[in-house]
């Protein structure tokens, strides 16, 4: 499937089974905002509770907070925000769409890369067993052109924009032809920056209101309770404050459904360290959170990491995981290197001291920190869209199936009765009160069986059980599963056992030890 469609059929199936639905969609919507149904609150939270057991409760020295959304506004005059947080961006004369003008130019980019991608394709197809894909893509004269173009590209980019030279992005895009998207037009105007802080005002009346903005991300709310945290919690460097919330841009967006939101979610950690030791940590944050993600079982593949040319204005180092979304690869977590930017920069300007005294140096000193930021909505389309499989049977048949991790995935069984009648549904509903206490667990008894677990697959649910008449004889369901669509009889008290087995953080993490 043409990833362009394979994008379209994600989002309508995120609609069509209770996942994603677009915001005030009865207004025809509000661009780049949406909603999350039934389904995909659950997935929601699964996904926001497995980095928090991750960070937070596997790590002794990682504590979690909850900071409010409003800040006082000298926090985003210190943080650099209110002179620094801007996007590029540049409008086509013609069809009046603005775009940001780095995006413009990673997606042609991106375009080069497909390239390589489909020479990769045709070479594994012709050479079978014996292809190298590592060899073959440093020594395939056409992919290493490819790949050269790629980076002389990227690299005046990131340069440009570092200098603030945006004259220069304009004239790369110019040089490159980049037309607009949408209709082809070459008239494009200069760039120009833009601030992305949402504003609003505190206070009943229009004199007295105080002008705030809403947060653009978590992290600030950290470092204003460093101190707080540090002196409660009896913290000792190195130690990490964890928090998940609710930031918000004004992005200018381009049709890219939740990777690209208004309004989205975080998961932070700051790691407070020593001077120093930046280096060391920024390798064990980029090994342990790559670990994290493998840990789902998503295929290495789809994952690669992306050092940054063009630093953040707080950053010394800073990589990107990315990955494999429909529309190509693309950032999906940040791992940045901040320094003592932050701290040093809220003590100036709040006059108030935020050390540390290290007893084991018997020195006071500013520490430096790690931080690892993955947006919640963008890990929620990875693991989506990557589950979301058309499988053709054996009997040639096509079922479309919602390959969730078990431990994400919202509903983890469908008791189903064979037929509503003959006590059957009785004894469904007496399975579901006993498994509720521990898992999300749906009765399903509309339509014949196999259509009925056909729409499990299609919603995600790794377990079927169904309820038969030999139930009656001998206390024994079927119990399916989802990916491999195996069947076993057991008995009902087993259920319990056999489902946490698969869906137990436990189990999960695990894998990253
Ligand atoms: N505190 C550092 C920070 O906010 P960032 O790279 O701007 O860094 C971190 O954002 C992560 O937040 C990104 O990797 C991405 O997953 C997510 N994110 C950023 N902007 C987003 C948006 N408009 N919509 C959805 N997710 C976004």
């Amino acid at each position: 499937m043409a990833n362009e469609d394979q994008f379209k059929k994600v989002i309508s199936h995120a609609k069509e089974y209770g996942y994603v639905f677009q915001s005030s969609e009865i207004y025809d919507g509000l661009s780049a905002v949406y909603d999350y149904a039934q389904n995909g609150a659950e997935l929601k939270k699964n996904i926001r509770d497995y980095w928090w057991k991750a960070m937070v409760q596997m790590n002794e020295n990682i504590v979690g907070i909850d900071t409010a959304i409003f800040m006082h506004p000298t926090t985003w005059k210190a943080s650099g925000h209110v002179d620094a947080f801007s996007d590029p961006l540049i409008d086509n004369k013609d069809s009046k769409k603005r775009y940001r003008a780095d995006v413009l130019v990673e997606d042609y980019c991106a375009k080069i890369e497909n390239k390589i991608e489909k020479e990769v394709k045709k070479a594994t197809k012709r050479f079978g067993d014996a292809f190298n894909k590592e060899e073959f893509l440093s020594t395939n004269g056409r992919v290493v052109g490819y790949q050269e173009k790629i980076n002389t590209i990227l690299k005046r980019l990131g340069q440009s924009l570092e200098k603030e030279d945006l004259a220069d992005v304009k004239a790369l895009i110019e040089e490159l032809e980049i037309a607009d998207p949408l209709t082809g037009s070459r008239n494009w105007t200069d760039v120009k920056q833009f601030n992305l802080m949402f504003g609003t005002k505190l206070g009943a009346s229009a004199e007295s209101a105080m002008d705030l903005y809403l947060r653009p991300e978590t992290a600030q709310g950290i470092f204003v309770n460093f101190l707080n945290v540090q002196k409660t919690g009896r913290m000792k460097i190195p130690f990490g404050i964890a928090q998940t919330g609710k930031a918000f841009r004004n992005e200018i967006v381009a049709r890219q459904f939740i990777f690209r939101m208004r309004e989205f979610e975080q998961m932070e950690m700051q790691f407070f360290i020593k001077p120093g030791t930046q280096k060391e940590w920024f390798e064990h944050w980029k090994a342990t959170r790559m670990k994290w993600h493998l840990s789902l079982g998503m295929e290495n593949d789809n994952y690669r990491f992306h050092d940054h040319e063009k630093l953040a204005h707080y950053a010394d180092a800073a990589t990107d995981i990315e990955f494999k979304f429909p529309f190509g690869f693309k950032e999906l977590e940040g791992i940045h290197s901040r320094t003592d930017f932050d701290l040093k920069q809220h003590e100036e300007f709040s006059g108030k001291k935020l050390q540390y005294f290290d007893h084991e140096d018997n020195a006071s000193y500013t520490p430096y920190v790690l931080e690892t930021s993955i947006g919640l909505d963008r890990m929620f389309l990875a693991v989506f869209s990557n589950a979301l499989k058309d499988e053709t049977l054996e009997d040639g048949s096509v079922r479309t199936v919602l390959k969730l991790p078990a431990v994400l995935a919202p509903t983890k069984a469908a008791v189903l009765p064979l037929v509503k009648k003959d006590g059957l549904p009785e004894i469904a509903r007496q399975i579901i009160g006993d498994l509720k206490w521990d898992f999300n667990v749906i009765y399903d008894e509309k339509d014949a069986v196999g259509r009925r677990y056909r729409r499990q697959d299609a919603a995600g649910t790794p377990f079927c059980i169904t309820v038969d008449h030999k139930t009656l004889e001998d206390n024994t369901v079927t119990i399916r599963h989802r990916d491999t669509m195996e069947q076993q009889r057991v008995k009902i008290e087993d259920l319990k056992d056999i489902i946490k087995k698969e869906v137990d953080v436990k189990h999960w993490l695990q894998k990253m030890e």
